[in-house]
C-alpha cells in the first residue's frame, strides 16, 4: 500500500481579481519506509499540496484531484476520520513551529494530550518527557513545564518533532523544518529526523527551497515550479544529471557546487507567482532553452526511464 498517493492535485484559492491557481495538476507518491523530496522557490505550491493531502487548507480552497494517505480517500475522509489519520497515519511539522502549539498550555501538556488522543492507555507522561530528551532538549522536565513562548526557535523547533512523532505516525510531512535554524542545529534536527525515520521505517516527505537538504535526506526528488511538476528523480539522478533547465538552475544556485562559484546564485528573473503564470511552460520567460513551443504550449510531465520524468519540451 503506498503512504501517500496524490495525482492531478488541483487547489484554487479566490484572488482579489479571480480565482488563483496556486496548485495545477501535481502528483506525488510515496510507498512506505521511502523519503521524497519536494523543492521548489517560494511559491511553488509545496506547502498548499501537502496540506491538501492533509485537508488542513481554509473551506475557501478548491481542491480537486486523488488524495489518497495509507489508503484512506482524504477527499471523502469524515471529521472524525481526519482527527484520526492527523498525527497516527500522518502527522506534519509545520514551517512556523509556533503555529503548532496553543500558546495557553505547557509544551508537556499538549504533547501528553496528542499521545492520549491518538493511543490510550500509553504512559503518555513519561513518553513525552522521553521524547522531549530523545529531540535533545536538555532540560526535558523544564521544557514540558515551558509555555511554547518561553522556548527558542531551535527548542521549539524541536518540540515540535516531538510532538508530531509522538503518535507513531507511518508518514511525517516536514515543511521546511529547519530554515529558521542555525547551520549546526538545522544539521542536528535533519539527523534527528533520519534517524527516527530509520528506526521506525516511518515515510517522508520532506519540503524545502533548499537542495543540500535534500541531498542529505532523500532518496526520490519532486521538483515544483508555478503549481506544476517539472521533475521527478531519485536524488543522486537528479544531482548527477538534471532533466530540466529549472533543475539545473536550481542546482547552480548552491554555493560552492560548481568549479570557481562559492557564492549563492540566484536564479534571473522574479519566484512564479500562481496569478501571473505565462500561457505554455511557467519556467519560460526564465528559461534560456525556451523556444516557440515552449511559449505557446505547457509540456506534459513525460516518463524518461521508470525511475524518471520530466516537463519540458526540451530536456537536458
Ligand atoms: N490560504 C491561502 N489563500 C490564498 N492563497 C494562498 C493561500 N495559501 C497559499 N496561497 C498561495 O498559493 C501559492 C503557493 O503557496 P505555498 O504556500 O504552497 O508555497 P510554497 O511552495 O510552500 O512556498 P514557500 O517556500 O514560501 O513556503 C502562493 O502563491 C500562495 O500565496
Ligand atoms: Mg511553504
Amino acid at each position: 500500500m503506498t503512504l501517500l498517493d496524490i495525482s492531478d492535485l488541483r487547489v484554487t484559492f479566490p484572488g482579489a481579481s479571480g480565482p488563483v491557481q496556486a496548485v495545477r495538476g501535481v502528483r506525488l507518491s510515496l510507498a512506505p519506509g521511502e523519503s521524497l523530496g519536494v523543492v521548489g522557490e517560494s511559491g511553488s505550491g509545496k506547502s498548499v499540496s501537502c496540506m491538501a493531502a492533509l485537508r488542513l487548507l481554509p473551506a475557501t480552497a478548491k481542491v480537486e484531484g486523488r488524495l489518497s494517505l495509507c489508503g484512506i480517500d482524504m477527499a471523502r475522509a469524515s471529521k472524525s476520520d481526519l482527527a484520526q489519520i492527523r498525527g497516527r497515519a500522518a502527522a506534519m511539522i509545520f514551517q512556523d513551529p509556533m503555529s503548532a502549539f496553543d500558546p495557553v498550555f505547557p509544551i508537556g501538556a499538549q504533547i501528553v494530550e496528542t499521545i492520549r488522543a491518538h493511543r490510550p492507555g500509553a504512559p503518555a507522561r513519561a513518553e513525552a518527557r522521553a521524547l522531549l530528551a530523545r529531540v535533545e532538549i536538555r532540560d526535558p522536565d523544564a521544557a514540558m513545564q515551558a509555555y511554547p513562548h518561553q522556548l527558542s526557535g531551535g527548542m521549539l523547533q524541536r518540540a515540535m518533532i516531538a510532538m508530531a512523532l509522538s503518535c507513531q505516525p507511518r508518514l511525517l510531512i516536514a515543511d521546511e523544518p529547519t530554515t529558521a535554524l542555525d547551520v549546526t542545529v538545522q544539521a542536528q534536527i535533519l539527523q534527528l529526523i533520519k534517524d527516527m525515520q530509520a528506526e521506525a521505517g516511518m515515510g517522508l516527505v520532506m519540503i524545502t527551497h533548499d537542495l543540500g537538504v535534500i541531498a542529505e535526506t532523500v532518496d526520490r526528488v519532486t521538483v515544483l515550479y508555478g503549481g506544476h511538476v517539472m521533475e521527478e528523480a531519485p536524488t543522486a539522478d537528479l544531482f548527477d544529471h538534471p532533466a530540466h533547465p529549472y533543475t539545473r538552475a536550481l542546482l547552480d544556485s548552491i554555493p560552492g557546487q560548481s568549479p570557481g562559484r562559492q557564492r549563492l546564485s540566484e536564479i534571473p528573473g522574479s519566484s512564479p507567482d500562481p496569478a501571473k503564470l505565462p500561457q505554455g511552460c511557467p519556467f519560460h520567460p526564465r528559461c534560456a532553452r525556451a523556444h516557440d513551443r515552449c511559449r505557446a504550449e505547457a509540456p506534459p510531465l513525460t516518463a524518461l526511464s521508470p525511475t524518471r520524468a520530466t516537463a519540458c519540451w526540451s530536456p537536458l
